[in-house]
């Protein structure tokens, strides 16, 4: 698949599905299993000027300009989803600015413009090429000490997990390091029932952790291994126990 195919494959499904990500509290799985434990990651958040990248319908944006954000600009690569943040904005207004745009291109942004750069659940959607050129951008927007906090579908986790509900890739049986770069259709639930549509390019861990090297974090990072909780549990147990003592996704921090 070249890049502009991919991106393009991208932007027809959020597109097409917008109306279905917004949402002002949490529903589907990774609004609980993910998304608060990266925002927890991305503490202090106070006085900061982010990037939230692959942002979406603004569901993160807006919770860091609730943390305390002083600036937050999220930049997406549909549309669609754009045009959803910019309308909840537009009812509840947080400051934030939405922005089309390629989050491996960020000539926008001036070097050193930002304190801490966000991507929860973009690169799935990027090669492992993109990746390292996405994440080198990082690295030049970041001012020195700012931080990057991102989360991605834990690479193990298709390959552990055949049943569907309430979250899958369909990887098709083995190829854990032979099918990098392929992309997978997969599906996450939101606990009233219905689905999301969403996409794995799949990359292995060394994948992420040398475009990190690449692009000069040379930092340890911080790094998450994010699954189900009994908080979880004890929330909604037909929900979330398909899915106990699965590694689901990874959220990791880097400093610059
Ligand atoms: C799973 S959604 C997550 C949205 C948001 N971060 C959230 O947590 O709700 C992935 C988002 O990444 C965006 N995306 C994918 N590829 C992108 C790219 N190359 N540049 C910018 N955004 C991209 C998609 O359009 C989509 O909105």
């Amino acid at each position: 698949m070249t890049n502009f195919e991919n991106r393009n494959v991208t932007k027809d499904l959020y597109d097409s599905t917008a109306s279905q990500w917004i949402r002002q509290e949490p529903s589907s799985l990774s609004d609980f299993t993910a998304r608060p434990f990266v925002l927890e990651l991305c503490e202090p958040v106070r006085g900061l000027r982010v990037l939230d990248l692959g942002c979406g319908e603004g569901y993160c944006s807006r919770e860091l300009r609730a943390l305390g954000a002083t600036q937050v600009c999220g930049l997406d690569i549909s549309e669609g989803m754009i045009a959803a943040a910019k309308l909840q904005e537009a009812q509840q207004p947080w400051g934030i600015d939405y922005e089309v745009g390629c989050a491996t291109n960020l000539q926008q942004f001036g070097d050193r413009t930002f304190d801490l750069v966000v991507a929860v659940f973009l690169f799935n959607y990027l090669t492992t090429a993109q990746t390292q050129q996405c994440i080198a951008e990082i690295a030049r927007v970041l001012s020195p000490g700012g931080r990057f906090v991102f989360s991605v579908p834990h690479p193990c986790f298709p390959y552990m997990r055949e049943a569907a509900y309430p979250f899958y890739f369909e990887v098709e049986g083995r190829g854990y390091f032979s099918k990098r770069d392929w992309q997978f259709p997969g599906r996450i639930w939101k606990r009233n029932g219905s689905w999301l549509n969403v996409q794995l390019i799949h990359k292995t861990l060394e994948d992420y952790f040398d475009a990190l090297k690449n692009a000069g974090f040379n930092t340890m990072p911080t790094l998450k291994e994010l699954r189900v909780t009994p908080e979880h549990i004890a929330l909604d147990e037909s929900f979330f126990s398909p899915l106990v003592d699965l590694p689901l996704h990874l959220a990791i921090q880097v400093w610059r």
